[in-house]
């Protein structure tokens, strides 16, 4: 990751600060991926209790025909833009497939990581040495304006892998009308929801054997001792996590083990934490498919297709507008 500018860095130092100082505490998971948060989750992609990849590429590479249908436009030309494409891999497949049908398409990932976006578009230059590329750096929040396009080609955008579950309702619906107001009538948005299923499979995903899920957590504390001159212990926290099926929500927090002070130099101040106090990392939001048609008319859109994997754990819905 390129290093933070002084913008994002006393963004981040305003919303430890708050979120510390809140009751209860918490942290954003949107700090999760500095340069080994980026690698923790590209290992938890990979671990057996993390099912939503496989689901998600198991999707791209049997639906491949329908989906390529869906995007062609009638004259198989579409530009697609990834927001938050982190390595690309499923992406891989599906622009693998569109190729071969000789589609006239471009392919612009944006990502908040330069490291996993510079590994892609190296993987990508070799694989697919014909295809134009245009990789952006960046949080997507701030890229949305230039997406703005009046060029008349259609544009797919591609929010995958679940993102939008680490979105609070609220800003879910926020986000999806800002993408709404940069497309044109014949765009197309792509997105990948975790559809609720069995609440033991679900917490298992996020409380992993390996304890990768907890490196990934306690990372954040590395991040802002690092940045922010903190001195959290990460032995004195532990990582727990839980779903909740009424709500269909995961969320995962990091417990004080004891009574401690933490100093954070940049922010001038020392935080109290009592014995077993939680501080609320993040929350992975699991959709019936009523949520998912709900939010799709809340924001302006319209569900045109879904697509679902072979045991109906997950669904890549996509969005006229
Ligand atoms: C990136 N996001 C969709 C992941 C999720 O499933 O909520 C982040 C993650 N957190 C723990 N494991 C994976």
């Amino acid at each position: 990751m390129k290093g933070s500018t002084t913008a994002e860095l006393s963004q981040f130092a305003d919303d430890v600060l708050r979120g510390l100082s809140s009751t209860p505490k918490e942290l954003s998971s949107k700090y999760f991926y500095d340069d080994e948060g980026s690698r923790l989750f590209q290992e938890i992609m990979k671990l057996p209790e993390y099912y939503l990849t496989g689901c998600e590429n198991e999707i791209f590479s049997t639906q491949t025909n329908e989906i390529h249908r869906a995007f062609a436009n009638g004259d198989n030309a579409f530009d697609l833009i990834e927001l938050g494409a982190g390595d690309g891999t499923k992406t891989a497949v599906l622009v693998d497939h569109f190729l071969k049908r000789n589609a006239d398409i471009s392919y612009s990932p944006i990502d908040i990581s330069q490291e996993a976006l510079d590994a892609l578009t190296e993987k990508f230059e070799r694989e697919f040495p014909a295809l134009r590329m245009n990789a952006m750096n960046g949080d997507y929040f701030k890229i949305l304006e230039s997406l703005r396009s009046g060029d008349g080609r259609r544009k797919v955008l591609l929010f995958l892998g679940s993102n939008i579950g680490n979105f609070s309702a609220d800003q879910s619906v926020a986000f999806f009308r800002s993408l709404r107001e940069v497309m044109s009538d014949n765009d197309l948005l792509l997105v990948g929801f975790d559809l609720q299923k069995d609440p033991h499979v679900i917490a298992n995903a996020y409380d992993d054997a390996a304890g990768v899920t907890a490196k990934f957590n306690l990372n954040l504390l590395t991040r802002i001792n690092r940045e922010l001159g903190g001195n959290f212990d990460l032995d004195k926290f532990t990582h727990y996590a839980n779903y909740r099926p009424f709500e269909g929500s995961a969320r995962s927090f990091l417990v004080s083990r004891e009574k401690q002070t933490v100093r954070i130099d940049a922010l001038g101040r020392d935080f109290e934490f009592d014995p077993w106090e939680a501080v609320f990392m993040e929350i992975s939001q699991k959709y019936s498919l009523k949520m998912i048609a709900d939010l799709a008319e809340k924001s302006g859109f319209t569900v045109k297709q879904n697509f679902f994997d072979g045991k109906n754990y997950y669904c890549d819905s996509l969005w006229s507008v």
